[in-house]
């Protein structure tokens, strides 16, 4: 044993004594010692069409495979019905639909039918049709028929009963591709999911359906717009921003799939739809436009990731001439977002309804392009910057790798972890550079339970959340993700997603109220705090607002053990004796939310008095909490 070693171990048997009392956990905070500014758009939603986030999720449309067909698929979502002895066949064709982006429709081909035995075709939604009592559904059809004056009837019925809810009739269908309006009211019905929308006709006749869609009422009733119990959940979420439209969803696995924004303005029938990378097609429903109304809707940024060039079957654009008119596309773009009616592409969105412009800080140029192997992203930034910032000199422009020709405005990391990997790596940014770019963390997640993540992955984020917010001087924005998926069987293309939902209800995962917890509770400064002696698995962050005069104290004890911390508030003059202290927990690590039993983990928020600067406050094993103090 060397010299050195036996003395340590002498000096450990002498100082048990006292080292005990020092050792008592605790967590020592300077209120008046702030060491950072909070960004105040530290949180926000990250967002893509994935796991049917929009076309059966958000995007509030009820009628799956509305333009018929979309492309490639079958007819798997229409089916004939044929009441008594009425005879009916349906099939794609090609050749007729309503407008050159829409080439496709469904001839329905009635050859015997009468008013008691009518026929025609259902739509089975998206894992059926929410029907909901006393509720006004607004419903569109394109439509031609070889015979004049035809009447429609569409109708919502169950499938199991075969009970209509609702149903309203349209006349005098002609030979000319024509839009219709309904309106589908029910009255004392039974909440349920087991539904289809039913058009059928009373007689022999061809009968072409070009367009069908049905609306339920939405969010802020924003015609055409957002499921309401979603957008609900998300305007808890306190965010400040949006990053939109993607993700992989951004490039396409190949640049003819990339997300054109251009095809995704304008009326339903101007737009094409397109593949996905996420094996689905989409319906384009959730347009440019529907994306700043939703950031609208919920009074936030866009963070708008504009295609930069490379898709995800690595296929690129070179930089140079090559990329001018990406690089074009991504000007308009913007200036569709934020140009007035005077502008070329302010005026189209004047045009599509909208008049006021959004507001748009950042610009993120592509998505992940570290994947791409051919090294061109550097010179794609480069010249996008360039580009964008001759036009647009303070918009802040995000990279999405690292660029060594010069130094971003700020940098998209993503980061998908294992608790253990949260956890551990929780203090990633404490050491990171000041005097490089700014930090977003555009896509991240600890990824414990599908389709939902766990209280383990909940606790994993916390730690990780701690990080970022002491860190919020240097990273200005964060949004996990992914952020929805659709819970039924084929929902889900990725696992551990913020939210689940099917057609009629949705929930939080313990995540998504960890996300609620932090960002409710944001504060505007970093203060100083230690932690000491508490153990593995517990993590602290203490913000503050001066100018409210409140401390917001989060501490995550993810340990199997109540941790009692000695907290000391120093540098408060005036701490109040009641405190508020919210604490999300659970029995056990697996603990979760479900369709079924969606209320399972939820922060449960008291009233607890606490002695003054210097207090004990035990945390329950397995919990995240906030204690909010007056001082
Ligand atoms: O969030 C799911 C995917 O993960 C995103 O589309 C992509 O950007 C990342 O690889």
């Amino acid at each position: 044993m060397s010299k050195r070693f036996s003395c340590l171990a002498f000096l450990a048997v002498v100082t048990i004594p006292l080292s005990l009392a020092a050792q008592a956990p605790s967590l020592a905070i300077q209120v008046d010692h702030p060491t950072a500014k909070v960004s105040p758009m530290l949180y926000g939603l990250m967002t893509e069409e994935i796991n049917f986030s929009y076309d059966g999720g958000l995007y509030a449309e009820l009628v799956r495979d509305r333009t018929i067909g979309e492309g490639w698929r079958a007819l798997t979502h229409w089916t004939v019905v044929a009441r008594g002895n009425s005879v009916v066949s349906v099939s794609a064709d090609e050749k007729a639909g309503p407008s050159a982006a829409v080439p496709r429709s469904l001839k329905v081909s009635v050859t015997a039918a009468t008013e008691t035995a009518p026929a025609g075709v259902q739509n089975d939604g998206y894992w059926g049709i929410p029907v909901r009592p006393q509720t006004e559904y607004s419903g569109i059809f394109y439509a031609k028929t070889d015979s004049a004056g035809l009447p429609v009837t569409a109708s919502l019925v169950n499938d199991a009963t075969g009970a209509t809810a609702a149903s309203a009739t349209v006349s005098g269908l002609s030979g000319d591709w024509k839009m219709y309006t309904f309106k589908l009211k029910t009255g004392e019905v039974a909440v349920t999911a087991n539904n289809h929308l039913l058009l059928t006709v009373p007689r022999p006749a061809t009968v072409w359906f070009g367009l069908v869609s049905l609306f339920p009422p939405t969010y802020h009733n924003r015609s055409e717009g957002n499921r309401i119990d979603l957008m609900e959940k998300l305007a808890a979420m306190h965010p400040k921003f949006l990053r939109l439209p993607g993700g992989n969803y951004l490039e396409g696995d190949h640049i003819s799939e990339r997300f054109e924004w251009k095809k995704t303005i304008g009326w339903w029938i101007d737009r094409p739809t397109h593949p996905s990378p996420w094996h689905y097609r989409s319906s384009d429903g959730m347009g440019l436009l529907e994306f700043l109304e939703w950031c609208e809707d919920l009074k936030i940024e866009p963070v708008l990731a504009v295609y930069a060039g490379y898709s995800m079957m690595q296929e690129h654009v070179e930089p140079g001439p090559a990329l001018e008119p990406y690089i074009q596309d991504a000007l308009d773009e913007i200036e569709y977002a934020t140009g007035d009616a005077a502008t070329k592409w302010g005026a189209e969105r004047v045009k599509n309804g909208h008049v006021a412009a959004f507001p748009l800080h950042y610009v993120e140029i592509g998505n992940e392009d570290w994947f791409d192997k051919s090294g061109s992203y550097d010179g794609r930034y480069a010249q996008y910057y360039k580009a964008i910032k001759g036009r647009y000199p303070n918009l802040q422009l995000i990279a999405t790798a690292p660029i060594k020709s010069m130094k971003p405005d700020v940098l998209d990391e993503h980061f998908y972890m294992s608790s253990e990997q949260s956890f551990s790596d929780a203090n990633h940014y404490d050491k990171t550079d000041r005097g490089g770019p700014k930090i977003f963390v555009g896509e991240w997640a600890t990824r414990e339970g599908e389709p939902t993540p766990n209280l383990e992955a909940a606790l994993g984020d916390a730690a990780w959340m701690t990080g970022m917010e002491r860190n919020s001087d240097i990273i200005i924005m964060a949004s996990y993700a992914p952020l929805f998926v659709n819970v039924n069987p084929g929902g889900m293309q990725w696992e551990t997603d913020l939210i689940g939902y099917d057609a009629l209800a949705s929930y939080g995962s313990p995540s998504y109220w960890a996300q609620v917890l932090f960002a409710k509770y944001l504060g505007t400064e970093v203060v100083a705090s230690t932690l000491s002696d508490a153990g593995p698995r517990v993590y602290a962050s203490v913000t503050r607002d001066e100018n409210k005069r409140k401390l917001f104290v989060k501490v995550v004890n993810a340990s199997s053990d109540a941790k009692p911390l000695n907290i000391t508030l120093d540098g408060a003059t005036k701490v109040t004796r009641e405190a508020t202290f919210i604490t999300l927990s659970g029995k056990s690590p697996n603990a979760t939310n479900s369709i079924t039993n969606p209320k399972a983990v939820e922060p449960v928020e008291r009233k607890i008095s606490i002695a003054g600067p210097r207090f004990t406050q035990s945390f329950a094993p397995y919990s995240i909490n906030v204690l909010e103090v007056s001082y």
